[in-house]
């Protein structure tokens, strides 16, 4: 334990307490091109030096394989973490860009047992729908969430891109700990009806892609800088004029960061932290890194507080941002509300 440590919030009304910032870890095997898993797992322990307790997975970063890396790490400080992970979308190793969504009852039964012994746990701390199929009424699928519960196997519900109405509907059912939506300077969609609804019925916040899928840091420009593998080439933010077009607007980012002593990625990422005060629910951003040194960036964001005329240089971004931040926007909650 070092003075270092990040501070704690309860994640939503009925959920664990948890560092203020947690980690996304699907990049360790998935999605962002080759990784180095011992540079993944010293990452991964120094996050927890820090303080970090929320660590993020899915069943589907990897067909199984990003839950099947993170278990040593899991089993060796079971009772300091807090292991989410979801179920509901399948990628096809084959295409990338084809996904099978689904909510339905023996499907779920599947997943869960499939996640248990992959991670090698008895129960999921959180255990997220992650994508909606639109063919299974929610209440059906939070009532298979809310069984697995009962039965031990999960200790907290989540829902990851809901629309409001979603979500209310699925409250009528069991309690839900947290909303997993994208959210960050780039992506602000969900400030308009889930935020509202999230605060309303005391469920937290985990804004996933708080760095704009790295974007955000500057660390690439367009999709051409990236492996021909990695997923951020099919999205339409990062291509073609609208990368150039994105790519001005981190001009702000920079001033704000000039200001602040501070690098781009973290000023992204207090103005999200900051979200929890201006919205008032709790709000526990995960970035994804694999590099240790990056953890110890990406926390120093939450002692970073930005003034009113940082937020109001940055306040104009999002509007002007060209591209959709999924090609198909079903996938998101704002393509269906
Ligand atoms: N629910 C959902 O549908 C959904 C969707 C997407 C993601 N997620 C979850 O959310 C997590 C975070 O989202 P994300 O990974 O998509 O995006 P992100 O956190 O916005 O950005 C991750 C990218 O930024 C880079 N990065 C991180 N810190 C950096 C720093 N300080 N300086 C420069 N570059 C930095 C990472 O590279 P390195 O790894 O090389 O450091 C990675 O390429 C994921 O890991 C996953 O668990 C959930």
């Amino acid at each position: 334990m070092t003075d270092d440590r990040i501070a704690t919030v309860r994640l939503g009304a009925t959920g664990p307490e948890v560092g203020v910032q947690g980690l996304g870890c699907m990049g360790m095997s998935f999605a962002y091109g080759p990784s180095d898993a011992g540079e993944s797992r010293a990452t991964l322990e120094r996050a927890l030096e820090l303080g970090v307790t929320l660590y993020d997975t899915a069943d589907a970063y990897g067909a199984g394989e990003n839950e099947r890396f993170l278990s040593p790490f899991f089993k060796a400080h079971r009772d300091e973490v807090v292991i989410a992970t979801k179920f509901a979308l399948t990628i096809d190793p084959d295409d990338p860009t084809k996904r099978i969504i689904r909510n339905d009852t023996p499907y779920i039964r599947q997943c869960i047992e499939a996640s248990l012994k992959r991670l090698d746990v008895d129960a999921i701390d959180l255990y997220y729908m992650h994508r909606r199929d639109v063919n299974v009424p929610i209440e059906e699928t939070v009532g298979v969430m809310a069984d697995l519960v009962r039965e031990g196997k999960v200790k907290h519900l989540g829902l990851s891109e809901v629309t409001a109405d979603e979500l209310r509907a699925a409250q009528t059912v069991h309690p839900i700990a947290a909303v997993q939506s994208e959210w960050s300077l780039f992506s602000r969609d969900i400030e308009a009806k889930v935020v509202p609804a999230a605060r309303e019925l005391d469920v937290a916040l985990v804004p996933y892609s708080p760095l704009g899928r790295g974007f955000l840091t500057g660390s690439f420009a367009k999709a051409e800088d990236l492996t021909s593998d990695d997923f951020r080439r099919q999205q339409p933010r990062f291509t073609g004029d609208n990368a150039a077009a994105n790519a001005a607007l981190l001009e702000p980012i920079r001033t704000v960061a000039e200001a602040h002593g501070a690098t781009l990625g973290q000023i992204a990422l207090a103005w999200v932290q900051q979200q929890a005060a201006l919205h008032g629910l709790p709000v526990i951003p995960i970035p994804g890194t694999r590099k240790p040194t990056r953890v110890e960036e990406n926390l120093g964001a939450t002692r970073i507080v930005l003034g009113e005329k940082d937020m109001e240089l940055l306040e104009p971004i999002a509007a002007k941002v060209a591209g959709d931040r999924y090609a198909d926007m079903r996938f998101a909650s704002a393509g269906r509300e």
